[in-house]
């Protein structure tokens, strides 16, 4: 009847299963049920033994909660090249510049920017201690540093020039997608991506960058939206997850939003 061929995966039964006629019967499903929760313990399991990386997200969706924004440490080089080259266009590069890439996963986005800013300063600011450990093991010049993204640690670097906080500000956003969530409150709620924000404009210098890209929540719904305005086009059209106002409730017809932004002269600096 649910046969299930040697090579054949087991959530490829359970698919089969529940396209039997049977799988009507309750205590068909109940057990459907159960063999699926057993099934993905398992396999958390397995990764919690055989990866450290998963360990280390594990910890800390746990432990560090409220600090952490997405976990994935999804990356690669040169991501964003468009925005890097218009970055580069409006700072150019001199060897004072002061650059962050907050949440730089294992630091190719920090090799990255040392190719569009060949002699600033870059720091690297990671809140996975995992994917921290393989930024600093990098063989990298003297100028590039990689450390904790605690707000007192960073504070030792800034000011910065420009901040690039590049697919951070989200959170599970294929898994919202997936399961036609509409509100984020109890996910990711929008005082979290706020306070962010907030934290980062405290290390950016006037007239400097800040650049926010692939988020849940739009920077122009925060308080300091008045401080910054747009640089150019850019922006996240290409963005393919559900967006959320500052109630936390799902867009249904969001409006472009844009990903680099210069902060204001303060009104005393001129
Ligand atoms: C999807 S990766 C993006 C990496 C890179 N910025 C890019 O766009 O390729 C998101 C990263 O943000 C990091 N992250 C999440 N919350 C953070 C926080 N509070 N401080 C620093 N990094 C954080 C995660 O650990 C993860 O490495």
């Amino acid at each position: 009847m649910f046969t299930n061929s040697r090579n054949q995966k087991p959530g490829v039964t359970i698919q089969a299963i529940k396209q039997h006629r049977l799988y009507h019967h309750p205590l068909i499903r109940a057990g459907v049920s159960v063999a699926s929760r057993i099934r993905n313990a398992a396999r958390t399991a397995v990764r919690a033994i055989t990866s450290k990386e998963f360990r280390s997200i594990i910890q800390l969706r746990v432990l560090n909660a409220q600090h952490v924004h997405q976990t994935t440490p999804l990356t690669s080089m040169n991501r964003y090249p468009v925005i890097f080259s218009a970055c580069r266009d409006y700072l150019g590069d001199n060897g004072n510049l002061k650059i962050l890439s907050y949440g730089c996963s294992t630091g190719e986005e920090v090799l990255t920017l040392r190719q569009y800013f060949p002699t600033a300063h870059i720091v690297g600011a990671e809140i996975n201690k995992h994917s921290l450990a393989v930024c600093k093991k990098r063989s990298v010049d003297e100028k590039i540093t990689f450390v904790h993204s605690s707000f007192g640690e960073l504070q030792k670097h800034g000011k910065f020039d420009a901040i690039f906080c590049m697919a951070v500000l989200q959170r599970k956003p294929n898994l919202i997608e997936g399961k036609g969530i509409t509100s984020l409150q109890k996910i990711y709620p929008f005082e979290k991506f706020e306070k962010q924000l907030i934290d980062l404009d405290k290390l950016l210098k006037p007239q400097g960058l800040l650049t926010v890209h692939y988020t849940q929540y739009s920077i122009m719904d925060t308080t300091i939206a008045p401080q910054y305005e747009s640089l150019g086009d850019y922006n996240q059209d290409d963005y393919r997850s559900p967006v959320f106002d500052k109630n936390s409730l799902i867009i249904r017809n969001p409006v472009s939003r844009k990903s680099i932004f210069v902060k204001k002269p303060n009104e005393h600096s001129t």
